[in-house]
């Protein structure tokens, strides 16, 4: 597995991401765990929220159980959404909070459910109508001198909040994660690759694979079969060798629940799209030819 630097500033990671927000019992995250290292896939994504709050202490039991596994990986995870469940009472509507306070509380939370002392990175979940971006730079900056989190970066910012955060920042965002596979790849086109590549900022894909949905499309389905085909892959392969091949230093992060399916994304590397192959699947979900 190709390990890259996400930002000449910030760290290295697997070029494929497990995500974790479907892993939902201690027994799949161990069996996806081992799985993934497995194929050297070494960067988990997290986020404080996932599974209501639950799936980062249950990550945390698995790692508590096989001691040599956190040296092992990089964890990245989220804060900053507030949801509605039972497991917040006090949490009256789902709202955001990117306070200097509850992004300390947050990681301070995280790192005791995963039972480690250090984040790899950080990310800001969603931009916050109510940001204050003195604060966050103030608790970044303390979670960098406490040595609790290495790196920081942010979630489904737009351009203009991503530069905005980063003007107050005395280190660089080294990501931003949003949205975008073939079936959502409207960031390729609005900007937003572009100025992450300014930036030299790479960019952590969610939903490569559409969380799944198209599979019952059988029409593209066929479509992509039959291109897949030609390269000896399975249509998800080629899906994440889509995002892949494009220049903005993309990683994807693979939602799969299943160890089989995150070793077929692991070899997805090893595909090199021929350009007119790409502008093809391109257009069977934009029904058009480039301009
Ligand atoms: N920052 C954010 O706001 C945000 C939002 C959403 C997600 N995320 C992150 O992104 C990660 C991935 O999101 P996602 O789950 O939507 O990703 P995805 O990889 O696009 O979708 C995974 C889903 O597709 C299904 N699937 C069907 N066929 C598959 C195949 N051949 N190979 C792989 N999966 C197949 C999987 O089912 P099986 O489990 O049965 O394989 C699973 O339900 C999350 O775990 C989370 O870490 C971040």
């Amino acid at each position: 597995m190709q390990r890259k630097q996400i930002h000449p500033q910030g760290p290295e990671f697997s070029r494929m991401i497990a995500g974790v927000w479907k892993w939902m019992d201690e027994q799949t995250i161990e069996k996806c765990i081992h799985a993934a290292l497995d194929c050297g896939i070494t960067t988990f994504d997290h986020a404080d929220i996932y599974g209501k709050y639950t799936i980062e202490e249950l990550f945390g039991k698995v790692l508590k159980g096989n001691s040599d596994l956190r040296s092992k990986m990089e964890l990245v995870t989220k804060c900053g959404i507030k949801l509605l469940t039972d497991n917040r009472p006090d949490h009256r509507i789902k709202h955001y909070d990117t306070s200097y306070e509850h992004i300390i509380a947050s990681v301070d939370n995280s790192l005791q459910h995963f039972d480690t002392d250090y984040i790899d990175l950080l990310l800001i979940h969603r931009p916050d109508p109510l940001m204050n971006c003195e604060e966050v730079a103030e608790a970044f900056d303390e979670l960098e001198r406490s040595g609790k989190v290495l790196y920081f970066g942010v979630s489904n910012f737009t351009t203009t909040q991503f530069e905005m955060l980063q003007s107050y920042l005395s280190m660089p965002l080294v990501t931003n994660q949003v949205e975008v596979s073939l079936f959502k790849n409207d960031l390729l086109f609005n900007g937003l690759t572009d100025v992450m590549q300014v930036h030299r900022t790479g960019i952590m894909a969610w939903s490569p694979l559409g969380s799944g949905k198209f599979f019952d499309d059988t029409e593209r389905m066929h479509h992509l079969s039959v291109l897949a085909d030609k390269y000896k892959a399975t249509v998800a392969q080629v899906l994440f060798a889509w995002l892949l091949q494009h220049p903005a230093n993309v990683f994807p992060i693979t939602g799969t629940t299943k160890p089989e399916r995150i070793m077929e994304a692991s070899k997805s590397l090893t595909i090199d799209l021929d350009k007119q192959d790409w502008f093809a699947m391109l257009k069977l979900v934009t029904g058009k030819d480039v301009a």
